[in-house]
């Protein structure tokens, strides 16, 4: 592909996460690995996906689910093997699926050689990869600062010869230093090995944080933060994006960058930095039509000022998942605001989550698909807190280990296919889903599975949603309408009454039964206008 190219996959690609503990588990150890992954490709070519996002693979001692990574260019052996890595790039190639890697560049395992060998010598060269201080007060037991953690908590842990050293998440996953250029070379090389093995996108973990102020100074309100989005991570995005481009134009970075303020967020989609990242803006909206229709705004708005694709995310491995949100009195989400045990409707979760569907779908840009959201599963809250792995769970009381639960493929009772019949998988499946499983889904045509299958199809060979252009359509205050191209609408009744349809040929696809010419609420539809 031309470095030129004016509609490359990334901008309109439907992208789906695989979590691999969770995907599916072929030699029984009751995590997922690659083989279970190769065995299920079918589900996702009939899905119709463009593309997976592969959460990290690597060797890794698990403290926080793999991103904790103790080498970035081997499989870790509870998944399997480089060998098996490859061919799987190859498989999902064959069916037309592009791969996408997640690079961890912010910390390092405290197992990785580089901190082992930091630990094993104050003069070893290592040491001034990581962020080594002395601490404060009379003795230097005391934090070189009060920053808290993003899993909550604190962020400096002290070794045996009396210094402290920076960890903005577990004290098992240790910061690296950017400003060190043996740190920048390294993740250069790792990219081009991930490249030289034909992966077609990176994304890249917490990639606002990855440099800090070297003053150390506290975190004041009104003061520029000493390490969220310092404006030298720029310089860091342009040298990967060198690289990307030195493999013909086509390969992807896609940032997670966590960011309240839609300019600084912009910034890092600049032409020359990442192609893409994460809308969480809208993941966190509530399901209400005045916000969502401000949220889209917004954010095409930030990504129309610089020429990026948007992209439409619902949920991922570290958020409640959005039937449990949506059914909800508070359909927002935020680490700060904890709804942990709040009530759910799962039935009026899961009518919003059909409906969210077709509108991620159809709204101009990428859309990514966590596993299992489209078998409509919901957070498992009732995992006993003795299984919890998430280290998020002491540090901040909220597990994301919910939404990390092995997805169900076939059968009537656990472990519904994920692993063989007499292991137990890494955390523990509800017996309700065995409603939920891709087999019982597959051909019922009122299922979550068979709307994601009919509307990526659609979106496929649907004119209208490959038109750059969307404009709201006046409905009701009520509802989220639009239209894409001349000829397609999608209308989401986000009240609680029904609504008229608008003028329209015919329809195309619908989350639920319509009446007559009304749309239900929570309900959303796919129109051919003309
Ligand atoms: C990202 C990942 C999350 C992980 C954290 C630390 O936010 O998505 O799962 O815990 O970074 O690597």
């Amino acid at each position: 592909m031309a470095l030129s190219d004016p509609h490359p996959w990334w901008r309109d690609a439907v992208i789906y996460q695989v979590y691999p503990r969770s995907f599916a588990d072929a030699d029984g150890d009751g995590v997922g690995d690659l083989a279970g992954i190769r065995a299920h490709l079918g589900h996702l070519s009939a899905l119709g996906v463009d593309a997976i996002w592969m959460s990290p693979w690597y060797p890794s001692p698990m403290a926080d689910a793999g991103y904790d990574v103790s080498d970035f260019r081997d499989i870790d052996p509870v998944f399997g093997t480089l060998a098996e890595a490859e061919a799987l790039i190859e498989e999902a190639h064959a069916a037309g699926i592009r791969m996408i890697v997640d690079i961890v560049p912010n910390h390092l395992s405290s197992e990785h050689p580089w901190f082992k060998a930091a630990l094993a010598s104050p003069d070893a060269p290592e040491r001034d990869y990581f962020w080594f201080r002395p601490g404060r007060g009379e003795n230097g037991d005391e934090m070189p600062t009060d920053w808290r953690g993003e899993f909550g908590g604190t962020t400096w842990t002290r070794t045996p010869d009396g210094s402290w050293y920076l960890h903005l998440f577990a004290p098992e996953q240790v910061d690296l230093n950017w400003d060190h250029p043996v740190v920048r070379a390294e993740f250069e090389s790792i990219l081009r090995f991930w490249f030289d093995r034909g992966v077609d996108g990176i994304r890249i973990d917490s990639a606002a944080l990855l440099l800090k102020d070297t003053a150390l100074p506290e975190v004041v309100e009104g003061e520029p933060h000493p390490f969220h989005d310092l404006d030298g991570v720029h310089e860091i995005y342009r040298s990967w994006r060198r690289v990307a481009d030195e493999y013909g134009g086509d390969r992807a970075l896609i940032g997670e960058v966590w960011m309240p303020e839609v300019d600084r967020f912009a910034n890092y989609l600049r032409p020359d930095e990442l192609h893409a990242a994460f809308n969480f803006d809208f993941l966190g909206c509530a399901w209400d039509p005045r916000l969502m229709r401000e949220c889209v705004d917004r954010t095409l708005a930030a990504h129309a000022a610089i020429g990026a694709p948007a992209t439409w995310v619902l949920s991922n491995h570290d958020v409640t998942r959005h039937v449990t949100r949506y059914g909800r009195s508070d359909t927002t989400f935020s680490f700060d605001n904890n709804l942990d045990g709040t009530p759910v409707d799962l039935e009026l979760g899961t009518r919003r989550a059909r409906a969210a569907a077709l509108l991620s779908l159809s709204l101009p840009g990428a859309t990514y698909i966590y596993q299992g959201e489209e078998l409509g599963l919901w957070e498992n809250e009732n995992i006993p807190v003795s299984s919890y792995q998430d280290p998020m769970w002491e540090r901040r009381g909220h597990s994301r280990d919910g939404c990390r639960v092995p997805l169900p493929w076939t059968g009537d009772e656990a472990p519904f296919g994920f692993t063989t019949a007499t292991a137990t998988p890494w955390l523990p499946q509800p017996a309700e889903w065995k409603d939920r499983t891709a087999q019982a889904q597959t051909g019922d045509p009122n299922s979550m599975l068979e709307l994601y299958r009919s509307a990526i199809a659609l979106r496929r060979v649907e004119p209208g949603l490959h038109a750059n252009d969307m404009a709201w359509l006046d409905v009701s205050a009520s509802v989220v309408a639009y239209t894409r191209g001349s000829g397609f609408a999608c209308v989401v009744n986000m009240s609680d009454a029904p609504i008229d349809l608008p003028d329209h040929q015919s329809t195309l696809l619908a989350s639920g039964t319509l009446d007559g010419d009304r749309l239900p609420p929570d309900t959303a539809v796919w129109l051919r206008l003309h």
